[in-house]
């Protein structure tokens, strides 16, 4: 549904995105996972024929971003980065409006909004001022602007970026329902966001698709592994022979490692499936080695990004 080719885009100095290719099947749900400034956003402005490429293409159903941008906005929704809402429009005033830049007809127009208020749980609110609405439910206006014309494609660009909690359970339930009946495409800087809606993953830093694969590939992947880390006051060498030796313990290594008997720090790496915490504990106890902490840490997605782009357990791009 939509395949893209070499896409690349310069910003004076700036490679922003650097000769990327990635498919999107008919009703797939996909994440665009990277940080910061990896070139989401732009690659997105693209897709959506907001931005020109400098080289390389995309089509999304078959029809070219380049030569068919009018068909192809005609079969996209988009929610960009920063929605650009008429703050002194009523929610049901600004839909009917964006329907009516959309040659929609006043019947559609009232049933597709009566459906996408319903959708986005808008109701509430259609005859609010947007500008005197909350960031989430302003988010809500966005998206249900982008479902408005029953796109066949969603190209949605952090979409739960600055909601509350609630908020963003529900955007993520949304969204997840809104799969299968839509090819969606979103970007996000973080992983919980992909695990909890996307089918796949395609994973972006520095302007490069770095890996791709299924949440639970991503998640398996050594890299992003959580790891625990122990401090203790104890002998280097012994302390990380008997931490070696607890069942489920994959690999120690010594971060902090000084002469004996003064504090070791270790961070031990977990085989998949084992919570080694409370035996890692017990032998320490065990061995008399004074414990002060013993803490299990979630391998962030910004250390998957630095510890470089080569990986077994998912395919390069
Ligand atoms: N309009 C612009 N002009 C110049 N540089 C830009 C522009 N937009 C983005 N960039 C740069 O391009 C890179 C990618 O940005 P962006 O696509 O916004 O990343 P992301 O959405 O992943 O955070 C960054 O280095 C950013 O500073
Ligand atoms: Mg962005």
């Amino acid at each position: 549904m939509i395949s893209v080719s070499q896409l690349t885009k310069v910003y004076g100095q700036t490679l922003a995105v650097d000769h990327i290719s990635f498919e999107v099947a008919q009703g797939q749900i996909v994440g665009f996972l990277g940080p910061n400034g990896a070139g989401k956003s732009t690659t997105l402005r693209m897709l959506t024929c907001y931005l020109p490429p400098t080289s390389g293409g995309a089509s999304v159903d078959g029809l070219d971003i380049f030569h068919q941008s009018e068909q192809v906005r005609s079969i996209l929704g988009y929610l960009p980065e920063n929605v650009p809402l008429y703050t002194e429009m009523k929610v049901h005033e600004y839909l009917d409006f964006r329907g009516r830049l959309r040659r929609m007809d006043r019947s559609t127009r009232r049933r597709r909004m009566g459906y996408v208020m319903d959708r986005c749980w808008l109701k509430s609110v259609e005859h609010k001022t947007i500008g005197h609405l909350s960031k989430g439910y302003r988010q809500r206006v966005g998206l249900a602007d982008a479902l408005l014309h029953d796109p066949k494609v969603l190209i949605l660009d952090e979409p739960t970026v600055g909601l509350d909690p609630t908020q963003i359970r529900e955007t993520r339930k949304l969204i997840a329902d809104l799969g299968g009946d839509h090819t969606l495409l979103l970007s996000t800087h973080i992983l919980p966001e992909v695990e909890a809606v996307c089918g796949r993953v395609i994973v972006i830093s520095g302007g490069k698709i770095v890996a791709q694969g299924s949440p639970d590939e991503l998640r398996n992947s050594r890299k992003m592994s959580a790891r625990v880390l122990v401090e203790c006051r104890g002998p280097a060498r012994e302390v990380e022979q008997a931490l070696a030796r607890v069942s489920g313990v994959g690999g120690v290594e010594l971060l902090d490692g000084q002469s004996d008997h003064s504090m070791v720090t270790a961070a031990l790496r977990p085989k998949e499936g084992y919570d080694i915490r409370e035996e890692v504990a017990r032998t320490i106890i065990q061995h008399g080695w004074p414990l002060r902490e013993i803490r299990l840490e979630h391998a962030t997605l910004e250390e998957f990004f630095v510890q470089g782009t080569a990986n077994q357990a998912m395919g390069r791009a």
